[in-house]
């Protein structure tokens, strides 16, 4: 619970941190948090399903919808011939991904196997199915662009993910090389693989004939608001975009994509609400996914075990006419020190369906390469793991130079190494089975970005923070919620945090491990500016008084002596302010810190695994992580989303993979029947443990990003351990059984 003696005496906060439940956990568990699909409009909304396209690139010569009208319930067949006139695809260039128009059924162009081409409206979700598949629609067919080895990726993306430059490098790396007394010289393939986020992708659009009122499942509102205004050319003031409650996004929602513009066609062609819920299956082909990676590397160490040069060159797909390219090679810029680095991505066009932002885009693949080649140089050195990276660590980033906000790896595997017993593992035999160990580093880049919130005082003495923020599961509700009851000393019951709508201020959303420290940095300001108002309507100056809430009440005391200055009923302060409530608004931004210094979350990842030689089946036994993020805004949901993290990182080693035919590009396991991700039985122990360092450089919580940590490195972790179970290396994942056999 929160901490009732906290007060605003001064501003870094320093009860926030207790592991307390999910406040909307009650509403979720009892079905009453509305989701996207779940949300009812005035009418009851029509069903629509979405006709893709069977071939993989190409043009619509004709398309028939005569005989899909004619069924019971249809209300209409949109395709590019009758949909509402929309921006063409990607217009303007210049406004990034996440605000360009991402037009449906705007002209005859087939872009991937499975890409829109009608939207079928009827009464009901299996009238509209059935319709569906009467549409015919007739081609002319071109064979589709992949990518099938890492030669024929030969473009430079304009730029990486997370603002990275697609080159970078530092010393003299052939020198560097040559030098080396140990060199390993590997290509690593890592698979494509899909979000998988719990909710499928939905939208309820309805339109009221000026307002465009959009309920759908989003991970950052204000871009999706500017995203469908521009599709539709419509003001966006025009446009309400509405997502309380997200069922988890892991990329694949941070930006605007086809069921929510198909929606929004059918409402306004009909004048209708139309509900778009994806099936899974159209999950694969209808939301963004992540692109396999060839990663070639070759790693040097002198006869000390220290790293001479890293050369990562990373190799992956781009989606046409939309940029977005992983920063796979950013842990090889930011993990060691090297004498030399060099660090390259190339791209090549395909035609797919988008590839974006996935679960940790660039560290998870990079680090899943990465960190098991350092495990092949400091194997071939002849030193421990473990020891060969605490070795290695850099004292400023390797690259850049820049000194470092904060920076605890070594601390993390240090303690680590003690929790997990590192130096007493045995690798064992016993009979089939084969038991290994093995370590990771997980170093993820800290970002902040702009962020917007308003908080409010009521008579009742109850504190409302508004934000379009969400809550993608990761515990956005709870930790504002803490930040302000935190600040106030007063009981959360008393604060309520109120997401997800675009008429509240813009905040940075979720993604990139931001969110947090962005839109809670924007409460904690917003609650300082309340606390000053509060202040000057007493007649006393912020800077001389601190202030409390005890009851009905507020009472100010003396800062540094704690003498009551002043009390008064909260009702009689807000009465002097000549209004019904007192509100603030307070946005923050990053500042000079973000460019002078280099900011990361660090991790130590631990492994053991369970290898059946017989079988080829690896279980995981335990993961173990020690993580330093910062300031801990909770420890309880914190260490749930790590371990979550942790989780994916099995999923990566082990088991994810979404296979291409390559005739047609089409994805052949488009379900969780086929395309595996880690279930409860596939888990063994997780422990998730915190190295905590409040870095006020990184954010003003004094808190780092978490969101994509634990991903990172985890993987790595277990396929050193299947390694050092086997004594075999396997350099594409994922490591399944038949590869062990
Ligand atoms: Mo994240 S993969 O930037 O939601």
């Amino acid at each position: 619970m929160a901490n009732a003696n906290a007060t605003n005496a001064h501003s870094k906060v320093s009860a926030v941190g207790q592991p307390l439940n999910r406040v909307d956990g009650p509403l979720k568990v009892q079905g009453k948090a509305t989701y996207a699909a779940e949300y009812l409009p005035s009418q009851k909304p029509l069903a629509g399903w979405i006709v893709g396209a069977t071939i993989p690139r190409g043009t619509i010569t004709a398309i028939d919808t005569t005989e899909a009208e004619k069924q019971a319930g249809v209300k209409a067949v949109l395709t590019h011939l009758n949909a509402p006139s929309q921006l063409p695809f990607g217009q303007p260039e210049d406004k990034g991904r996440f605000k360009q128009s991402r037009a449906m059924l705007n002209d005859a162009k087939i872009r991937y196997f499975g890409f829109p081409v009608a939207l079928v409206i009827a009464d009901t979700l299996e009238q509209a199915r059935y319709a569906a598949s009467l549409v015919a629609v007739s081609t002319d067919e071109e064979a589709p662009n992949l990518l099938t080895s890492p030669e024929e990726a030969r473009d430079v993306p304009e730029s990486l993910d997370g603002g990275l430059e697609a080159d970078a490098s530092m010393g003299e790396i052939a020198a560097a090389q040559q030098r080396a007394q140990s060199l390993v010289n590997v290509t690593y393939q890592t698979p494509t693989q899909v979000s998988a986020a719990m909710e499928p992708h939905a939208c309820v659009a309805e339109f009221d004939g000026t307002k465009l009122h959009v309920h759908m499942s989003v991970q950052v509102v204000a871009s999706a608001v500017e995203a469908i205004a521009t599709t539709l050319k419509m003001e966006p003031e025009n446009v309400v975009v509405h997502s309380p409650y997200v069922g988890g996004g892991f990329g694949s929602k941070l930006g605007v994509f086809n069921e929510t513009i198909l929606a929004c066609l059918g409402a306004l062609h009909l004048n209708q609400p139309v509900r778009i819920a994806l099936s899974r299956r159209q999950v694969f082909k209808n939301a963004p996914h992540r692109g396999h990676s060839y990663q070639h590397m070759t790693l040097g160490s002198d006869e000390n075990g220290a790293l001479t040069s890293i050369r990562h060159n990373s190799y992956m797909p781009m989606a046409r006419d939309y940029q977005f390219a992983e920063p796979t090679g950013a842990g090889a810029r930011s993990t060691y020190r090297a004498d030399a680095i060099s660090s390259t991505h190339r791209v090549k066009v395909v035609d797919s369906p988008l590839l974006d932002s996935t679960r940790a885009p660039g560290d998870a693949i990079g680090s899943l390469a990465f960190e098991s080649a350092i495990d092949e140089v400091a194997r071939k050195s002849n030193i421990d793991p473990l020891t060969f990276r605490i070795n290695n660590m850099p004292d400023k980033h390797p690259v850049s130079g820049k000194p470092f906000s904060s920076h605890a790896l070594k601390q993390c595997f240090e303690e680590g190494a003690k929790k997990f017993g590192w130096a007493e593992r045995q690798s064992s035999t016993n009979g089939n089975k084969r038991r290994g160990f093995g370590v990771a580093s997980a170093v993820r880049l800290n970002m902040i970005t702009p962020s917007a919130a308003q908080l409010s005082l009521t008579a009742d003495g109850s504190l409302k923070v508004s934000t379009d923020m969400t809550d993608i599961g990761t515990g956005t509700y709870t930790i504002l919620t803490q930040i302000v009851s935190d600040y106030f000393g007063i009981d959360t019951a008393k604060v309520t945090v109120d997401l997800g709508h675009s008429t509240s201020p813009a905040s940075s959303g979720s993604g990139g491990s931001f969110g947090a420290s962005s839109s809670g940095s924007s409460v904690l300001l917003a609650c300082e500016k309340l606390a000053q108002k509060v202040c000057q309507l007493s007649g006393y100056k912020e800077s001389s008084a601190a202030i409390r809430f005890a009851d009905e009440r507020i009472v100010l005391s003396e800062k540094g002596s704690g003498k009551e200055l002043a009390a008064s009923s909260i009702a009689t302060l807000i009465g002097k302010s000549g209004k019904d409530k007192l509100s603030v608004e307070a946005s923050i931004a990053p500042g000079d810190d973000h460019d002078n210094y280099a900011q990361f979350s660090t991790g130590a990842q631990f492994a053991e695994v369970e290898v059946d030689t017989v079988t080829g089946e690896i279980r995981v036994i335990r993961q173990l992580g020690v993580f330093s993020a910062g300031k801990i805004l909770n420890h309880k949901t914190a260490t749930s989303q790590l371990g979550g993290g942790m989780i994916w990182g099995a999923g990566y080693a082990l088991m994810e993979n979404l296979v291409t035919d390559q005739r047609d590009g089409s994805f052949i396991n488009c379900d969780f029947a086929e395309y595996h991700i880690p279930v409860n039985r596939d888990i063994g122990d997780i422990e998730v443990h915190f190295i905590e360092e409040p870095d006020y450089k990184a954010s003003k919580l004094g808190s780092k990003g978490i969101g994509e940590l634990g991903i990172t490195g985890s993987g790595a972790a277990i396929a050193n351990a299947v390694t050092d179970a086997i004594g075999v290396r396997f350099r594409e994942f994922p490591i399944t059984l038949d590869k062990v056999l």
